[in-house]
C-alpha cells in the first residue's frame, strides 16, 4: 500500500502549496474529484477478487479520508489566513494620539485692517470697498493721471488680457485703492441729487492692490487703505491731525514720530509722504514710508462731478503691510504673503 501513502503525503504537500480557494478546489478535483485518482482506484476494485475487494477498499478509504481531512484543515487554515490579514488592513490603532483640530488665527495683516476700520470708525470714517480688477478710468483717469504717467507703464502695472493674449490698455489689476475714491463719489453724488446740501463724505477703503514690485519693503500684492473726507471746509490741518492721531492710537504711543514730506500725486495738491519712526528701542530712527496724501486735487472732484469751489478734502493711502511690519518690528514684508506658519504663529 506504499502507492496510496505516496497518493495521500502528495495530496496534503499539493493542498499546502496554495493559499488559493479556487485552486484548492482545483487540486481536490485532481484526487477526489470524477475521475480523479482516488475516484479511480475505487472504480478499479470491481476487477478485484472479493477478498482482494475487502482490504483495498478499507485501505482506499482510509486514504480518501485522509485527503479530505488534509483538505478541510487546509480550507480552514485559508479562510483564517485571509481573515487575518483583512483584520490587519483595516486594524485601527486606538492608542495613536488624534490629530485634533488646530485652532486658527487672524493672519497679522488682517489684525491691522480690524484695527484701522475701528479706529477711523470711533471717528465717524465709513468702510466702503471696490472692485480688485478695475477700469483704466476709475485708477487712472478720473484721478487726474496723464496718459504718459510713468504710473501707466507696462513695467508698474499688471493689464488684464483681452481674448488675443494682447494686453487690454483699459483693464488691470488696481495699483491702488484710490480708484474706490472716485466710485464712492459717483455713487454719493447719484444718491444726492441736491448737490447744495449733500452730506459729507468720510470713508476708508482698505483692500488688496498690485504692482510689478518686489523687494523687502515691496511686494506684488499687497494692501492699502485709503481715505477719504470731503466738506465744505477740510483743511490739510485736519488732514495732519486724522493721519497723526490715528498712527498715535494705532501704534498705542506717543514715542512715534510722523513727518509729512512734501511729494506729488496728480490727484492730490498739494501732496505729501507720510513717514513714521520710532524714537526709542531697536527700530530707533529707521523712518518707513507708510503712505502719501493730500489735499484732493479740483480735477477729481469735476470727474465725479462735485463743485471744487464748494467742497473741498483731503485722502490718502497708508500700506497697512508697512504699519503691521513697523508695530511687530518684521524686516521683510514678503514674509506676510509667503505662508509660512513657522512666521505666522508669531502672531496668534
Ligand atoms: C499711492 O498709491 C497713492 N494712491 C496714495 C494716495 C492716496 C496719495 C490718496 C494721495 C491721496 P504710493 O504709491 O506712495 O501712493 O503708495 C502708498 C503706500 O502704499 C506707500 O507709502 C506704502 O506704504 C505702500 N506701498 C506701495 N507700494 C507697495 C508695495 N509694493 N508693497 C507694500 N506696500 C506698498
Ligand atoms: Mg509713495
Amino acid at each position: 500500500m506504499q502507492n496510496l501513502d505516496q497518493i495521500a503525503e502528495e495530496a496534503a504537500a499539493a493542498f499546502a502549496a496554495t493559499d488559493d480557494p479556487d485552486a484548492l478546489e482545483q487540486i481536490k478535483a485532481r484526487y477526489l474529484g470524477k475521475s480523479g485518482r482516488i475516484t479511480e482506484l475505487l472504480k478499479g476494485m470491481a476487477r478485484l477478487s472479493p477478498e482482494e475487494r475487502k482490504t483495498a477498499g478499507a485501505a482506499i478509504n482510509r486514504v480518501k479520508e485522509a485527503v479530505e481531512a488534509s483538505l478541510n484543515a487546509r480550507r480552514d487554515a485559508i479562510r483564517r489566513l485571509a481573515l487575518e490579514t483583512r483584520l490587519a488592513e483595516e486594524s485601527l490603532d486606538v492608542t495613536l494620539p488624534g490629530r485634533g483640530e488646530s485652532r486658527g488665527g487672524l493672519h497679522p495683516v488682517t489684525r491691522t485692517l480690524e484695527r484701522i476700520e475701528a479706529l477711523f470708525g470711533s471717528i465717524g470714517f465709513e468702510v466702503a470697498d471696490g472692485p480688485e480688477i478695475e477700469a483704466d478710468f476709475q485708477n487712472f483717469t478720473a484721478l487726474n493721471t496723464p496718459a504718459d504717467h510713468p504710473a501707466r507703464s507696462m513695467h508698474d502695472t499688471f493689464y488684464l488680457q483681452d481674448e488675443k493674449g494682447q494686453p487690454a490698455r483699459d483693464i488691470l489689476l488696481r495699483t491702488h485703492t484710490s480708484p474706490v475714491q472716485v466710485r464712492y463719489m459717483q455713487a454719493h453724488v447719484a444718491r444726492y441729487a441736491d448737490l447744495e446740501t449733500m452730506p459729507e463724505i468720510r470713508v476708508i477703503a482698505p483692500g488688496r492692490v498690485y504692482r510689478v514690485d518686489s523687494d523687502a519693503t515691496h511686494s506684488p500684492m499687497f494692501h492699502q487703505v485709503e481715505g477719504l473726507w470731503i466738506g465744505e471746509n477740510v483743511s490739510f490741518a485736519d488732514l495732519k491731525g486724522v493721519v497723526a492721531d490715528f498712527l498715535r492710537r494705532f501704534f498705542e504711543t506717543d514715542d512715534l514720530q510722523v513727518r509729512f514730506r512734501p511729494s506729488f500725486f496728480p490727484f492730490t495738491e498739494p501732496s505729501a509722504e507720510i513717514d513714521a519712526a520710532y524714537m526709542s528701542g531697536p527700530m530707533k530712527g529707521r523712518w518707513l514710508e507708510v503712505g502719501g496724501c493730500g489735499m484732493v486735487h479740483p480735477n477729481v472732484l469735476r470727474h465725479v462731478g462735485i463743485d471744487p469751489e464748494k467742497y473741498l478734502g483731503f485722502a490718502f493711502g497708508m500700506g497697512p503691510d508697512r504699519l503691521t511690519m513697523l508695530r511687530y518690528g518684521v524686516n521683510d514684508l514678503r514674509l506676510f504673503f509667503d505662508g509660512d506658519l513657522r512666521f505666522l504663529r508669531q502672531f496668534v
